[in-house]
């Protein structure tokens, strides 16, 4: 039994110093895409949501660029935005802020970003060609798509020059999107979760179990040492899922990168798929009446705060 590092042989110290290092590395670790590029595992999201009227949740004093800093520093390399979520500058304030102050560089942090959020009534196979041509004239490394269906992203996939690298959609416990992220995985397309603790942490939302206080929960996160928090982004991981956490709290964001040091069974990950009732957080009830609306139209429960993207 160890008691103290006096007693440590040098290969075990070395041993243990090599495992403390990967730990650190863990941070690091990507998925390779498609097209060849990779991309960091966990990205911060910076949609900082709605009020209850439909009104876009803006950041005071920079506490969305001092977020994007914390996250930076506590290892994430992959920050989740849009023009829509009318944060990008400060967006950009954290990322200077943090090459500045850790002597990093911009090429180490990975954006990922949208287009405005503007309805239009363009095919999205004519849309692509757009993105494409950002890729050929050196404007951006990756393109992908978010909220498409199956039969969407297979329609691109089939008309399309460059393959799209992610998708990303809602995915967490009660929306697991099996058969979309099989296909995904077969086509090497990244799913990136958006939502990924869908309504579980909130106590007055209409979403179906579970909830955080769940015992299935409570006992996986005994069981390895962590929050409910960090067992549900380990579970979208273990499924080779990207999970976009959001926070603005320093310590949250810290704990919902440090999910490098565990692993969930596949018999867990089966027990956590089966609350699927493919119940979607967001709704993006002002797309409704768009004729590629990609999900089912679902009338709000009462209560239900309407989510616009
Ligand atoms: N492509 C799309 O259409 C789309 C749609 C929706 C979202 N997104 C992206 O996905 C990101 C995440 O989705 P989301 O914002 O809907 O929800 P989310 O990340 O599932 O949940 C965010 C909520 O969880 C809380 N939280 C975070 N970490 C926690 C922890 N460890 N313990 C307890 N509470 C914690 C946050 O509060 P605190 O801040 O107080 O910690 C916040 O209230 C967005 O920010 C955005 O970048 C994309």
């Amino acid at each position: 039994m160890l008691s103290g590092r006096s007693q440590l042989s040098p290969k075990l110290l070395i041993i243990l110093i090599l495992l403390h290092r990967l730990q650190v590395d863990a941070t690091t670790v990507t998925y390779k895409l498609n097209d060849g590029h990779e991309i960091p595992v966990v990205a911060l999201g910076t949609s900082l949501g709605h009020l209850p009227d439909g009104t876009r949740v803006l950041s005071t004093n920079h506490s969305l660029a001092r977020a994007v800093q914390w996250a930076l520093e506590a290892g994430y390399k992959h920050i989740d935005t849009a023009p829509l979520y009318l944060v990008e500058d400060d967006v950009g304030l954290g990322v200077r802020n943090f090459v500045k102050n850790n002597a990093a560089h911009r090429k180490d942090v990975y954006v990922t970003t949208k287009k405005n959020g503007s309805i239009s009534s363009t095919d999205y196979l004519e849309t692509w060609k757009g993105m494409e041509d950002a890729v050929f004239l050196n404007l951006t490394k990756s393109i992908g798509v978010s909220n498409f269906n199956l039969t969407q992203i297979q329609r691109l996939w089939s008309n399309s020059i460059i393959k799209p690298a992610v998708l990303q959609t809602e995915v967490n416990p009660t929306i697991t999107e099996t058969e979309l992220i099989k296909w995904c995985k077969e086509h090497r397309v990244v799913v990136m979760a958006y939502s990924p603790f869908g309504g579980i942490l909130g106590r007055k939302t209409n979403a179906p179990p579970p909830r955080a206080d769940d015992p299935l929960l409570i006992g996986l996160a005994e069981k390895y040492n962590k929050t409910v928090p960090q067992i549900l982004l380990r579970y979208l991981v273990d499924r080779n899922v990207l999970p976009i956490p959001r926070s603005t709290n320093k310590e949250r964001i810290e704990q919902n990168i440090d999910i490098f040091d565990f692993q969930l069974t596949s018999e867990e990950i089966a027990e956590l798929s089966a609350f699927n009732r493919n119940y979607r957080l967001r709704n993006f009830v002002n797309w409704y009446d768009h004729p590629q609306f990609p999900f089912e139209r679902k009338s709000l429960s009462p209560g239900e705060t309407p989510y616009k993207a």
